[in-house]
């Protein structure tokens, strides 16, 4: 997935709260106002309410993910994430609201339209979802396989999206086989065959050692700003906050990439935070904004020995209490 042309920051119309726009970051907002494709929201909800039976689970949730922007969601266990992933997906509708990705509406539309919708989306499952009885080739391959793509243009894939994630040697290898971590990266590659342009992740590092956490945040600032993926990544954990807002992946001269910290060359004004509570978006802003609010509920949710739920001790340690 390499790719030469970097561009960073990258996103259209500075939105939300935001005052902190380097002259670098400002060149490249005003380079790319005539871009009307990157006018349109990779994800917008609108006002989306949604009950399961008697409990209220989303309560007029709005917001927009700009395209080529990170968009880190906070919250609680419970507060909603994860069903406002599975609307994304279709996988769940709506009570009232409108939901649109690419700016298209898709509120009402069937299985059918949702497989078209669904093929430009990447999705990283909070439990990691392979399928045991497939081989890690099998389960990268799976989109490819229903696809009908000819076997050999598969393995060419499998391999190049097993190498983005570091595990090439894992290919032959079935689930049960491997780490927590090395299976959360399968989980990743199977993500990204096809090179989709928006990516969801959803507690991509839960019950995570913090290096192998570090990985997988690298992948997704690798996504944001060497491949201009829009991404919705769900998480409660500090330091994937830290990572995701405060550095940027680049190539150097020697065709590497590696990660610098924002600071005086550039700041990031594509990676935004959303924090939801009850169903409702308490916070939307930068990290840095997020971090001056005096609300006690954020205060309470940033402080926590870096993470509000469970431990985080050893790869292949998973959280089996939460719900999907
Ligand atoms: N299919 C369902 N049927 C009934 N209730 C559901 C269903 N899916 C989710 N819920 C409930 O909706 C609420 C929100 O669930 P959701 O999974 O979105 O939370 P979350 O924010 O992702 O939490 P966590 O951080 O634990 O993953 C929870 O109270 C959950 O029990
Ligand atoms: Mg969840």
């Amino acid at each position: 997935m390499a790719s030469t042309d970097i561009e960073i920051p990258q996103t259209e119309t500075p939105p939300e709260v935001d005052g902190q726009v380097s002259e670098n970051a400002a060149e490249s907002t005003f380079a790319e106002v005539d871009d009307s494709e990157r006018a349109v929201p990779a994800i917008e909800f609108r006002d989306v309410h949604l009950s399961f039976d008697d409990k209220k689970v989303l309560e007029g949730l709005s917001f927009k993910v700009l395209t080529g922007e990170t968009k880190i969601i906070l919250g609680g266990s419970g507060c909603g994430k994860s069903t406002t992933i599975k609307l994304v997906l279709g996988l769940l509708k709506p009570d009232s609201g409108q939901i649109l990705v690419d700016g298209e509406d898709i509120t009402h539309h069937d299985e059918n339209q949702m497989m078209k919708v669904r093929a430009k989306i990447g999705m990283i499952f909070q439990e990691g979802a392979l399928f045991d009885s497939l081989s890690v080739y099998d389960n990268v391959a799976f989109r490819l396989h229903e696809q009908g793509v000819a076997e050999e243009e598969v393995e060419q894939e499998v391999r190049r999206m097993l190498h983005f994630v570091n595990l090439e040697d894992a290919i032959d290898k079935m689930p049960i086989e491997l780490s927590g971590g090395m299976r959360r990266r399968v989980g990743i590659a199977r993500a990204l065959v096809g090179d989709p342009k928006i990516v969801m992740f959803d507690e991509p590092t839960a019950g995570l050692d913090p290096p192998t956490a570090r990985t997988i945040c690298e992948l997704a600032m690798k996504l944001r700003d060497l491949e201009d993926v829009s991404s919705i990544f769900v998480t409660h954990e500090m330091n994937n906050l830290d990572y995701l807002s405060s550095e940027y992946a680049v190539v150097n001269e020697a065709g590497e990439v590696i990660f610098e910290k924002e600071g005086e060359k550039l700041c990031l004004i594509n990676t935004k935070v959303l924090m939801m509570k009850e169903g409702q978006v308490i916070f939307s802003g930068t990290d840095e904004t997020l971090r001056k609010s005096e609300d006690q509920y954020i205060q309470e949710f940033l402080a926590p020995a870096r993470t509000l739920k469970g431990t985080d001790e050893g790869e292949g340690m998973r959280d089996e209490s939460k719900g999907g």
